[in-house]
């Protein structure tokens, strides 16, 4: 996502309600962090924030954790979320690369919404995708794991397919139009509108993995 630099979104980051000095200490117990036992459903890369805030106000028995690792992209994120007071949203500045620093068996369903298609052979490891963030990703579900994910690109999504499946995940749901796909509630995110207004097909899997 391209934004422009925002000079102060440090200060905006760490002056926000939704984050927090040192996330690294919630690790292992994040339910203490939101003060219930509620499930906690993680998205990675939240751009502008559209979809997790929506996500957050209608499903207030749902906690809610958005990371990303732009910094101005995340302080456009938290002058919108800012104007909701919302107690089951916590946001953080940080690179995916590193999730299993961050969570421990506190995840119950991940987010991956529009992730860059990172298609040149070399940059494989950097798909979200990618075997070597699954495997990173074993670790911060609480029991079952569950991933939902969205994408225009087409190379994307076959990649997906195959590397969730190859790493032990079943499909338990599959569209190839999305926008067109019946009885299903869909919270769309900034790039989804996007890319609809230009007509481009939506992707979507929900996979599972179980213990
Ligand atoms: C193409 S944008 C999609 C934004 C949003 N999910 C949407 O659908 O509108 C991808 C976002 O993911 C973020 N991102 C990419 N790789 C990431 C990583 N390894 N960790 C955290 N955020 C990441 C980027 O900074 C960017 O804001």
């Amino acid at each position: 996502m391209r934004v422009r630099n925002v000079k102060n979104k440090e200060e905006i980051i760490n002056n926000s309600m939704y984050t927090m000095e040192d996330p690294y200490l919630f690790r292992g117990k994040w339910s203490s962090v939101f003060n219930n036992s509620n499930p906690i459903y993680l998205e990675i890369g939240i751009g502008k924030g559209k979809f997790i805030l929506e996500n957050a106000k209608n499903n207030p028995n749902i906690n809610y954790i958005g990371i990303e690792k732009n910094g101005s992209v995340l302080s456009y994120a938290i002058k919108k979320i800012e104007e909701y007071k919302l107690s089951n949203l916590k946001l953080i500045c940080f690179d995916a690369n590193k999730i299993d620093e961050l969570f421990y068996k506190d995840i119950d369903l991940l987010y991956l919404n529009f992730s860059d298609p990172w298609p040149k052979n070399r940059h494989e490891k950097r798909r979200l995708t990618s075997s070597s963030f699954l495997e990173k990703y074993d670790k911060i579900f609480k029991k079952n794991k569950l991933i939902e994910m969205k994408t225009d690109n087409q190379g994307l999504f076959e990649y997906s397919v195959i590397s969730l499946v190859n790493n032990g995940y079943k499909i338990e749901d599959i569209s190839l139009d999305l926008t067109n796909k019946e009885d299903f509630i869909n919270i769309r995110t900034e790039y989804e509108e996007k890319y609809i207004l230009k007509n481009n097909r939506i992707y979507y899997l929900k996979v599972i993995k179980t213990c």
